[in-house]
C-alpha cells in the first residue's frame, strides 16, 4: 500500500484527520475542498470531545479511542517539524464535563445512564451538592443530581483541523482549496478519477469526507448516501471573567442527541472558550440546508442555559452562529469502503460528534485500508446498512439517474462514466472561478517577480491574476479574487492575531461573524480578513490585542463584493 494514491474529498476535521493519518502511514495523499480548509461544519462546531453523552455501544467505543488519541496526536505534532507552538494552536483542554439534572425523574435517569457507562469503562463520578458548588460556583442551586466526567475535553475545532492539515502537509500531503468535485470517472465499474472545475485527479482510493454534503457528493459520484443535514445553533457571549469551568449540560441533552425527531430539540450546553467567551448551545432541527438563524430557537436555548447558570441572564450575547451536522438516521458514522463503487470510501455522518470522533475515524480507516487488525469492530459503521444505502420514498431524478444498480453494484446510466461532461462549472465559494492554490505548495514556490513603479499584476497560468502583498514586512504572493484570509492561509500563515492572553487567532467562522481574523491593512486596524479581498500592494500587520476593544468595523465595510462570503 506504500505510495498508494488517496484523494480525500473535503478538508474539514474528518478529512484533515484522515489526511494526517494516511500521509504518516506512507500513502500519497491529496486533499480537495471546494472552499477553504476547515471552513464549513468544522468552523461551526463547539469543539467538545465527549464520552459523557454516549450510550455504551460502537459510538462510545469510537469516542473512547478518539479521546485517547487526541493528546497523543498533539504530542506527536509537537515533537515533529511543526513544533509545540503549532500543536498548542489546537487549544486542547482536558477540562472535564459535568451533567446536571434539575428534576427528580432526571436524576434517576442520569444515575442509571452513568451506571451503564461505568460498565463500559467510562469514568463517571457522582457529585455531592458541595462538590458541584465547588466545581461550578455559578451553577443553579435548583439541581437534583450531578455527575462529573473527567475525560471530557475540548479543542478549538477549526484551529485543530488546521493543525492536523499542516502536519499532513509536513508528511507530504497536498491540500488544494477551491476545487469542487463535480463528477466521477469510472472504468470497469471502478472509480478511477474525479473531475473538478479545473482538472481531473486520479487515484486508487477516493475518500468522501464531505460532512453534511456527502449525499450530494456521492450522488455526483454515482451512489446514494443517507447523510442528511441537522441544523444546530450556538449563542456566544462577550468575553467574561471565569464563570464556567467545565463543559456543563443538562441531562436532557443525551435524549436530544439520540432523538430522531425532525422538530426542534433544545437543551442547555454551556462552556467557556480560551478567549473568555461562553458558548451556549444547543439546538437540533431537520430543516434541510436552510441556514436562517431563528430567534425563537436561540431564545429557547438561552432560557435553558440561564436555568442552569442564572448569572448568564445579565450577560450580553455577542453573536450567534449555526451549522449543519452530518446526520444518519441510525446515529452512527459511515466509515469504510463502498461496496457499490470500488475505489470509493466514506468517512462521514458523525453528526454532532465529528470533532471528537475524527481521530478515531482516521485510525480505523487506516487499519481498514492496510488490512490490519482494526482497533474496534468496524461492522456497525459499514456503508451497506439500511440507514445509509436505502433511498427513503421515491428517488429524486438525480438519484435515479446516478444511482447504481443496487444488486450488481454497476453504476447507472447517469452520464458519470468516462467521457461524460461534468456539470456546469461553478467554482470556489471564496473566489468563484479562481483556480485553487495548493496549500501544499511552499509559499516561495513561484519565482519572485521584480517589483517596481508601474509594474503590472501578471496573469497566472491558471487564470487568476497574481498579487503582491506584504505581511509583517515579508513579501507574500496571492491571487486576485481571494480574501486576505485565503491569501494568508495559502502563504502558510494560520494565525495573525493574538488575544490579550497571547492565544493565537486566525480564521475561525470564515463568514464574518466571529471577529477572530482581525488584521491591520494599510494602517486600518480591525479588518476582518475573511471578508476583504486582497488587493495588489496591500500591507498587512498582525494585531495583538483582544477583539473586545470596543472598536468594530462598519458592518459591511470589509465585505468582499460578489460571492466571497
Ligand atoms: C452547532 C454545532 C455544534 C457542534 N458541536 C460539536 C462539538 O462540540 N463536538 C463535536 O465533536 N462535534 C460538534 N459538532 C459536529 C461537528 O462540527 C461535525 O461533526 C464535524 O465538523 C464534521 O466534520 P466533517 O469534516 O465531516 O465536515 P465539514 O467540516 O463540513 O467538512 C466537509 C468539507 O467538504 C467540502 N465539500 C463538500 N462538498 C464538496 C465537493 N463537492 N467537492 C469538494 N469539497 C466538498 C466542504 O467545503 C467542507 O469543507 C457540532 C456541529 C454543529 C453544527
Ligand atoms: S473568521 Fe470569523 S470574522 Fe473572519
Amino acid at each position: 500500500m506504500y505510495g498508494t494514491r488517496v484523494v480525500i474529498l473535503g478538508a474539514g476535521i474528518v478529512g484533515a484527520a484522515c489526511a494526517r493519518e494516511l500521509a504518516h502511514a506512507g500513502f500519497d495523499v491529496t486533499v480537495l475542498d471546494r472552499a477553504g480548509a476547515a471552513g464549513a461544519t468544522t468552523a461551526h462546531g463547539e469543539g467538545n470531545i465527549l464520552v459523557s453523552d454516549k450510550e455504551p455501544g460502537p459510538e462510545l467505543q469510537l469516542a473512547q479511542l478518539s479521546r485517547d488519541l487526541w493528546p497523543r496526536t498533539l504530542e506527536s505534532v509537537a515533537a515533529g517539524p511543526l513544533g509545540p507552538t503549532a500543536a498548542a494552536r489546537a487549544e486542547w483542554a482536558a477540562k472535564g464535563g459535568i451533567v446536571v439534572a434539575t428534576t427528580a425523574a432526571g436524576a434517576d435517569a442520569l444515575h442509571a445512564f452513568a451506571d451503564r457507562q461505568r460498565t463500559a469503562g467510562v469514568r463517571a463520578e457522582p457529585l455531592t451538592r458541595a462538590q458541584l458548588a465547588h466545581a461550578e460556583p455559578h451553577i443553579t442551586a435548583e439541581h437534583t443530581a450531578a455527575v462529573h466526567y473527567p475525560d471530557d475535553a475540548q479543542v478549538q475545532p477549526a484551529a485543530a483541523a488546521t493543525v492536523l492539515l499542516a502536519d499532513a502537509r509536513a508528511a507530504g500531503a497536498r491540500v488544494h482549496t477551491c476545487q469542487e468535485v463535480r463528477s466521477a470517472v469510472v472504468h470497469g465499474g471502478r472509480l478511477t478519477a474525479v473531475r473538478t472545475d479545473t482538472g481531473r485527479h486520479e487515484a486508487e482510493v477516493f475518500l468522501d469526507a464531505a460532512g453534511p454534503w456527502s449525499a450530494e457528493l456521492s450522488a455526483r459520484l454515482g451512489v446514494f448516501l443517507g447523510v442528511h443535514p441537522r441544523r444546530g445553533e450556538v449563542l456566544v457571549t462577550t468575553p467574561l471573567p471565569p464563570t464556567v469551568f467545565h463543559k456543563v449540560y443538562d441531562a436532557d441533552y443525551v435524549d436530544a442527541v439520540g432523538s430522531g425527531d425532525g422538530t426542534l430539540q433544545t437543551s442547555a450546553v454551556v462552556e467557556s472558550t480560551a478567549a473568555g467567551t461562553v458558548l451556549i448551545g444547543s439546538s437540533r432541527r431537520r430543516v434541510g440546508f436552510d441556514d436562517r438563524l431563528r430567534p425563537e430557537v436561540l431564545s429557547a436555548v438561552a432560557a435553558k442555559a440561564v436555568r442552569l447558570f442564572p448569572a448568564l441572564a445579565r450577560v450580553p450575547a455577542m453573536r450567534a452562529y449555526g451549522g449543519f451536522r452530518p446526520y444518519v438516521t441510525d446515529h452512527l458514522p459511515v466509515i469504510g469502503p463502498d461496496p457499490r463503487l470500488p475505489g470509493l470510501w466514506h468517512a462521514t455522518g458523525h453528526e454532532g460528534a465529528g470533532i471528537g470522533l475524527s481521530l478515531g475515524t482516521a485510525h480505523l480507516l487506516r487499519t481498514l485500508l492496510l488490512d490490519e487488525t482494526p482497533p474496534l469492530d468496524p461492522t456497525p459503521f459499514r456503508v451497506d446498512r439500511p440507514a445509509v444505502t436505502e433511498v427513503p420514498g421515491s428517488p429524486t431524478p438525480e438519484q435515479s439517474a446516478n444511482r447504481p444498480d443496487m444488486r450488481t453494484g454497476a453504476p447507472g446510466s447517469g452520464g458519470l462514466l468516462e467521457g461524460a461532461e461534468p456539470p456546469v462549472a461553478g467554482g470556489c465559494r471564496g473566489a468563484r472561478g479562481t483556480p485553487g492554490r495548493s496549500l501544499g505548495e511552499p509559499p516561495d514556490a513561484r519565482p519572485a517577480r521584480p517589483r517596481g513603479k508601474g509594474a503590472k499584476p501578471q496573469r497566472q497560468p491558471g487564470g487568476g491574476t497574481e498579487l503582491h502583498l506584504t505581511v509583517d514586512g515579508a513579501p507574500v504572493q496571492g491571487t486576485q479574487g481571494q480574501t486576505l484570509a485565503a491569501t494568508l492561509l495559502a502563504a502558510g500563515r494560520t494565525s495573525w492575531r493574538r488575544t490579550t492572553t497571547s492565544a493565537p487567532r486566525g480564521l475561525f467562522c470564515a463568514i464574518g461573524t466571529c471577529f477572530d481574523c482581525l488584521v491591520t491593512v494599510n494602517g486600518e486596524p480591525d479588518v476582518r480578513a475573511c471578508r476583504r479581498r486582497a488587493a495588489d500592494g496591500d500591507v498587512l500587520t498582525s494585531q495583538s490585542r483582544s477583539t473586545n476593544t470596543g472598536h468594530r468595523p462598519a458592518p459591511d465595510r470589509d465585505r468582499p463584493r460578489g460571492d466571497a462570503r
